[in-house]
């Protein structure tokens, strides 16, 4: 048998498959498969909008009789693409589940950000294997960032024969063709895109409660931080249009939903590849404003980005809630290029400086990475000066960690792993810190909190949060679950505020 004949023996179903060679190019088995070199180029074609998502009446049966289970990884816009993408699991008529044994199909939806997030989907994937000798029909699938990563791909076509398919962050709405195509076949099924596609707009959405919404207000990232894998798994970045957001933002309100996250990898990027607009994050807010829903925050900000204008439509408040989540990375100006950030200590200080001036009880909060390569014992102790300085009142800290195919993964690195565990302890502290005092403010005051359900330790408590994403316990009638209510905070924790219910929070601030 030529290898043209073996590998077309591969694709006939019924046919036992053929184990892959060691060290075979598997780009001859793929559809479409990852390349972060061409993920890399940004092209210069326009993006297309449209609204034309249809299930093929030949899928319409899928689903009867199965369920189907996605476990997420990662940031909010995961946990949105796993909303659409339960969205189309339902009109192909599957049934949702929160138990993998029952499921017949296993989606899990990665993130790539840092190694210990990717080893986390290698070990789950190990847990699954059993379950498809009890259940023959069972499908198994990755998508997400992983995906997006040549890497990745090969290692589960070498070593997760479990694994049937494989899909990207770039189509998603392909999900009828991908279960199709892996039904049909007894190989692994690839179909990952290195370029984005279109901004699709009418894809369906289960969204996971009834309280909170998250809205995608663009895609992508053109920044390249040398550290990150983003701008290569998520692609340039695109905006949707300002009308489809307004359209999305009004209609949740009617549903009822309280607060509503604008995600984007940058939002303050928003709008800056629309054409012949001179529209950005803060027109955009300046309308969002007026509609008639309590809570409106946006992730992620990136300080370059954040304009004058920006912040004068922020300091109109009404539904604008004073919380902003700013990433400073670290606090040497000397890290901060090397990491390509674009901004330096002073520039980002005088950002601060100026939310501060135009909105005096903001919180800020922010991103940190420590042990970046070479990072010296002065340049962090820069980051922890900044911390204080500011007064960051929470933030997500990491030790860096190398992904493949970024700048940051090729520069040499003097630092022991030891230090940068010991740095992020110390970092860590003066987070508690400065949480602890933010906190303490609180004792004795009114807050208003969007309650979102029973407290995770304790069941006969109610937990919700504040506009500036504080977490509140309470003990209060469930029936006010889902609803903003006014508590009076009675002690302060360190990363948590207890109140005394008062009452249900009648009317809001609109601004019109
Ligand atoms: N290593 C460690 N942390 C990283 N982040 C992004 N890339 C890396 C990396 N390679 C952090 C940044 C970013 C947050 C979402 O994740 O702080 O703001
Ligand atoms: Fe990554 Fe954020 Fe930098 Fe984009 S702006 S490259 S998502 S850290």
């Amino acid at each position: 048998m030529n290898e043209e004949q073996r590998l077309q023996g591969q694709q006939i179903k019924g046919l036992k498959p053929l184990k892959p060679v060691k060290e075979k190019d598997y780009s001859q088995f793929f559809q479409s498969t990852p390349s972060l070199k061409d993920a890399k180029k940004r092209g210069k074609e326009d993006i297309q909008y449209r609204d034309d998502f249809k299930i093929d009446e030949r899928f319409a049966n899928m689903g009867a009789s199965r369920k189907f289970y996605i476990r997420t990884y990662g940031c909010q816009m995961n946990e949105h693409d796993t909303e659409v993408m339960a969205g189309i699991f339902e009109q192909l008529g599957y049934e949702a589940t929160d138990d993998v044994k029952e499921a017949n199909v296993i989606l899990l939806n990665t993130c790539a950000i840092r190694e210990n997030a990717e080893n986390r989907v290698f070990g789950e994937l190990g847990h699954f294997k059993p379950l498809k000798l009890h259940n023959p029909d069972l499908l198994i699938g990755v998508c997400g960032c992983m995906s997006q990563e040549e890497a990745v791909v090969n290692k589960i076509l070498k070593t997760y024969d479990q694994v049937d398919m494989v899909f990207g962050t770039h189509n998603i709405h392909r999900l009828p063709e991908i279960l199709n195509e892996a039904y049909l076949s007894k190989e692994t099924v690839i179909d990952v895109w290195s370029k984005e596609g279109d901004i699709i707009e009418n894809l369906p959405k289960v969204r996971k409660g009834q309280t909170k919404a998250w809205v995608n207000i663009m895609y992508g990232c053109d920044k390249f931080c040398t550290y990150c894998i983003v701008p290569y798994t998520r692609g340039k970045e695109r905006s949707r249009l300002p009308e489809d957001i307004i359209q999305e933002v009004r209609e949740l309100a009617a549903q009822g939903y309280k607060e509503i996250t604008l995600l984007g990898q940058n939002v303050n990027a928003y709008g800056k590849d629309i054409e012949n607009r001179q529209y950005g994050l803060g027109e955009l807010m300046d309308e969002l404003r007026k509609i008639d829903i309590p809570r409106i925050r946006f992730t992620t900000s990136h300080p370059r980005d954040f304009d004058d204008y920006l912040i004068e439509v922020l300091a109109k408040k009404g539904n604008l809630v004073e919380h902003i989540h700013l990433p400073v990375q670290s606090g040497s100006s000397q890290m901060l290029k090397i990491m390509a950030r674009k901004y330096n200590r002073e520039t980002y200080l005088e950002l601060v400086r100026k939310i501060r001036q135009a909105i005096p009880d903001v919180a800020l909060t922010t991103d940190i990475i420590v042990g970046f390569p070479n990072e010296t014992e002065e340049q962090f102790e820069e980051t922890l000066s900044l911390y204080r300085e500011v007064g960051f009142e929470m933030a997500f800290t990491y030790v860096y960690s190398p992904r493949e195919g970024t700048p940051a993964a090729k520069m040499m690195d003097n630092v022991p792993l030891e230090v940068k565990k010991e740095r992020l302890q110390r970092l860590n502290e003066v987070v508690g810190e400065y949480c602890g005092k933010a906190m303490k403010q609180f004792e004795g005051q009114v807050v208003e909190v969007l309650v979102e359900g029973e407290s995770k330790r304790n069941a006969n408590v109610l937990a919700g949060y504040t506009r500036k994403n504080k977490l509140v316990n309470f003990v209060a009638p469930r029936e006010v679950i889902g609803q903003l209510v006014h508590v009076r905070i009675t002690e302060a924790k360190t990363y948590s505020l207890t109140g005394e219910f008062i009452e249900v929070v009648t009317g809001h601030e609109v601004n019109n």
